[in-house]
């Protein structure tokens, strides 16, 4: 028994930051942003609007595009690095906003990588048996965590969100997942505050994402490297065989690096951080989405799916979509 994806969506919300309104923010340029990271401008929530909004637009289009209704979802797994509450879960809000009741409904946390393992998840459910529809989503609003006095940061990311409905089936589908950590390297890209450590920064007015972004840079470029070619070998897959490569989307200039590792054109790499910037756990799902809607990708063809995120975590999944 395989997962295979029945339909997508994403969301993205109204409110759009150009980079020219960040110069009157901090001490940037367009110039910069543009030539540093491939950003244009990015999607931000309004004050009162949270991930679960984000997350639910994103489920009723994933679920209209699989033709299934609330009653059909039996498994709910949301990646998240910034939920609306502590507890209850954003999955759990999800159902309740979907009107769906009693099915297990969870929300996991790998930054940015939050979507692949929540894929990683569930596809291991459909594959047990144990869901024969279950809703994958990767909703994110980090720009409330987000430093804005920090240039180095608060350019970078942005909000929205991507969801799927997996489907049991005869043959993939979901080919692979790979899914990988290393905690050595927490200081590199962290939110050093929360429950348990008592949200001190956040009372002292000092809580914010930090990054030693060129050392993150370094990583990444390296560890996602390693990680697609692991991916092709371990499933006998050569690299022209790929249709399309579907990327987390913190840099133009890390997206590019991967697609040349795998000897890949820019026009098979589906590309959304000039528009949408990096939304974390959502960038991918939301790629997946636009390359579906805008007709670039097709049933039967075959996709590489990667993030990298703090932690550091990082992952792939390799599709026949
Ligand atoms: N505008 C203008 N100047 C800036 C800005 C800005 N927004 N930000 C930094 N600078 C300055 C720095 O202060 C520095 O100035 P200095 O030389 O006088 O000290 C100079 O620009 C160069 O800074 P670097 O950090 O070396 O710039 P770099 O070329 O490395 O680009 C960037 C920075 C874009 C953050 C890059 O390192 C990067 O993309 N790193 C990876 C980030 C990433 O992928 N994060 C997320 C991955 S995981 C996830 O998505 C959560």
């Amino acid at each position: 028994m395989y997962a295979r994806i029945a339909g997508t969506g994403s969301f993205l919300p109204k409110k759009i930051l150009t980079n020219a309104d960040l110069e009157k923010l901090v001490d940037t340029s367009d110039e910069w942003i543009r030539s540093r990271t491939g950003i244009e401008q990015r999607h931000i929530v309004e004050d009162g609007e949270t991930t679960t909004d984000l997350a639910e637009h994103a489920s009723r289009n994933a679920m209209a595009a699989a033709g299934v209704g609330p009653g059909d979802i039996d498994l709910i797994c949301v990646g998240t690095t910034t939920p609306d509450f502590v507890f209850p879960n954003v999955g759990t809000l999800l159902q309740s906003r979907l009107g769906i009741h009693g099915c297990p409904a969870f929300s996991l946390e790998a930054a940015c990588t939050s979507f692949m393992y929540a894929l990683s998840v569930a596809d291991k459910f459909v594959r047990l048996g144990e869901s024969k529809c279950a809703l994958v989503v990767g909703a994110e609003t980090l720009t409330r965590i987000v430093d804005w006095k920090d240039r180095g940061t608060c350019v970078l990311f942005a909000d929205g969100a991507g969801a799927v409905i997996l489907q049991p089936a005869e043959e993939p589908g979901i080919i692979a997942t790979h899914l990988h950590a290393d905690g050595k390297y927490k200081d590199l890209l962290l939110y050093p505050d929360g429950v348990s450590s008592g949200f001190k920064l956040v009372r002292e007015g000092k809580a914010g994402v930090q990054m030693k972004g060129n050392e993150v840079y370094k990583v990444a470029v390296n560890t996602l490297g390693q990680l697609v070619m692991e991916t092709l070998n371990a499933n006998h897959v050569r690299k022209d065989q790929v249709d399309w490569l579907i990327p987390h989307q913190a840099n133009i200039r890390i997206i590019e690096a991967i697609a040349k590792r795998l000897e890949m054109p820019m026009e098979r790499v589906i590309v959304t951080i000039n528009t949408q910037g990096n939304t974390s756990a959502a960038s991918v799902p939301l790629a997946l989405d636009t390359g579906i809607r805008d007709g670039r990708i097709r049933r039967g063809q075959l996709l590489l799916l990667e993030a990298f995120g703090g932690g550091f975590t990082w992952g792939s999944a390799l599709i026949r979509y």
